[in-house]
């Protein structure tokens, strides 16, 4: 493959620009924002204020863009006044929880009217939380919707979502896409709060993580595709609890394909998410530098494989924290010819988990925007220089299967067809000679010309061939949207 061939079409990396999309974007994050702070917190928290009036404000600009806007969720996706919203990496967590939220008390259509004010759209919140806390066999919408009209606010328009019926063979496809968003996206929210949790030294309910975990290894199962897709998306905001998911996701990716058990991937997952539970008392723009570090600095860094162990050890249920945990959480940083931190011992050797979670690690920092590196590298490069370190920071078996289980193109990686169709790579195939012959989501020629989507599998088109990709940010929104 040639390096980067030309520079890939813009549209590709833009943004949803218009007012529409702006808008879209600020109804989701500040709606989300308010149903989670309330779910937290009492009536009359003032933590809530922010929230309510950060929402406040969003749905004047919306009336004033369509003083009849609704939100519609439709196959899986939420539009507004009937334009499909576009799933954006910065907003994408609270895309998907929004969406979950509607759906599970089946609302179709939403509008907020200005007349609601302060008082009433706090009111309709809370409706809208008890009737997502009913027991499963109840009529959520209905009992919802009797709630609301009771209550006489006026200015909540809801409708019933009408459940696409005769979905055919995209609702398989549909449903284990959004039940792998939905896990990937809890999974983001639970190691934010576990995270948080342990920084503030309050109580962290470890179960909850280790079932989180179950769930992740329960989807790979089924389908890794669009898990490995979402650790592409790299500009969330918070970049440690993305890493710490991400590299959960991969190491369960690889060692499902080494053959560990259900149970050992449990236990790998769990090290994954918690490998640098000893960063979260550093100060964050050391942890998300661009700049290189100080020796000081450096130092500081080091000692969080220490820094990690000593955390663990002290979260309450010590029964779930097993020596494995502890030893692969402390030995992350150490290389196949011994050197790295914290120093080894002269017989110790470097657990398996620790070996298979340093491989992931790696290639999630050197892909992410804000690690150590100036710059971060496309999936593609960032594959070719974990091989160059073979065996000397990596574990050639390890390593091997790693990217059997990513690819030589990542999923989410932009390329270029020799037919001069350009895509995202959509889905690596398992067998390793055909681990160049991804399948393509084509949706533009390489001259920048839009092209309706369409899969090409290269295994099956012999005549076809990558020849070139994009370095750089991976997958950025429009390739996001593309992929989900
Ligand atoms: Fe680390
Ligand atoms: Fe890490």
């Amino acid at each position: 493959v040639s390096d980067h061939a030309a520079k890939p079409p813009e549209f590709l990396f833009a943004r949803g620009g218009s007012e529409l999309h702006v808008l879209g974007r600020r109804f989701v994050r500040s709606f989300q924002r308010l149903l989670r702070t309330a779910q937290l917190h009492d009536r009359r928290n003032e933590a809530l204020l922010r929230p309510l009036h950060e929402l406040e404000e969003t749905l004047d600009a919306l009336h004033r863009f369509d003083s009849s806007w609704q939100v519609r969720v439709r196959n899986d996706y939420l539009h507004l006044c009937d334009e499909r919203l576009k799933v954006e990496a910065d907003i994408f967590p609270s895309y998907h929880l929004v969406l979950d939220e509607l759906k599970r008390r089946g609302v179709g259509t939403l509008g907020l009217r200005p007349g609601l004010g302060e008082d009433g759209l706090l009111a309709f919140v809370h409706l809208f939380i008890a009737a997502g806390r009913l027991p499963a066999e109840e009529d959520a919408f209905a009992h919802l919707a009797d709630r609301v009209r009771e209550a006489g606010l006026h200015g909540v328009l809801l409708e019933r979502l009408e459940e696409a019926t005769g979905a055919g063979s995209g609702g398989h496809l549909r449903n284990v896409r959004h039940r792998s968003v939905l896990a990937f996206v809890k999974a983001l929210c639970l190691t934010r709060d576990v995270l948080t949790a342990v920084d503030r030294d309050h109580v962290v309910n470890i179960r909850r993580v280790k079932r989180l975990v179950s769930s992740l290894v329960d989807i790979m199962n089924v389908d890794e595709s669009v898990l490995l897709a979402l650790t592409n998306i790299k500009n969330y905001d918070d970049y440690t609890f993305n890493h710490s998911v991400n590299v959960c996701v991969l190491a369960i990716a690889t060692g499902r394909r080494l053959g560990l058990s259900r149970r050992q991937l449990g236990e790998l997952g769990l090290a994954a998410i918690f490998h640098d539970l000893g960063k979260v008392n550093l100060p964050r723009d050391l942890v998300s530098s661009d700049a290189p570090l100080a020796p000081q600095e450096w130092t500081a860094i080091e000692r969080h494989p220490v820094e990690g162990v000593r955390k663990l050890v002290q979260i309450k249920g010590v029964n779930e924290i097993t020596n494995k945990l502890v030893v692969s959480v402390f030995r992350h940083h150490n290389n196949v010819d011994r050197t790295g931190y914290p120093p080894l011992a002269p017989a110790e050797e470097i657990p398996y988990f620790a070996r298979i979670i340093r491989v992931a690690d790696s290639f999630d920092a050197m892909t992410s925007a804000r690690t150590y590196r100036a710059r971060n590298l496309g999936g593609i490069e960032a594959m070719e220089e974990l091989w160059c370190l073979a065996g000397t920071l990596y574990e050639p078996a390890i390593l091997k299967v790693f990217v059997a289980t990513v690819g030589i193109f990542p999923v989410g990686s932009v390329v270029q067809l020799s037919n001069g169709d350009v895509g995202v790579v959509a889905r690596n195939h398992l067998e390793a000679e055909d681990l160049a012959r991804p399948v393509v989501r084509a949706a533009a020629r390489w001259d920048g010309q839009e092209i309706d989507p369409r899969d090409v599998d290269l295994r099956e088109t012999p005549e076809l061939e990558i020849v070139g990709y994009a370095a750089g940010p991976g997958a950025a929104s429009t390739v996001l949207d593309l992929l989900l």
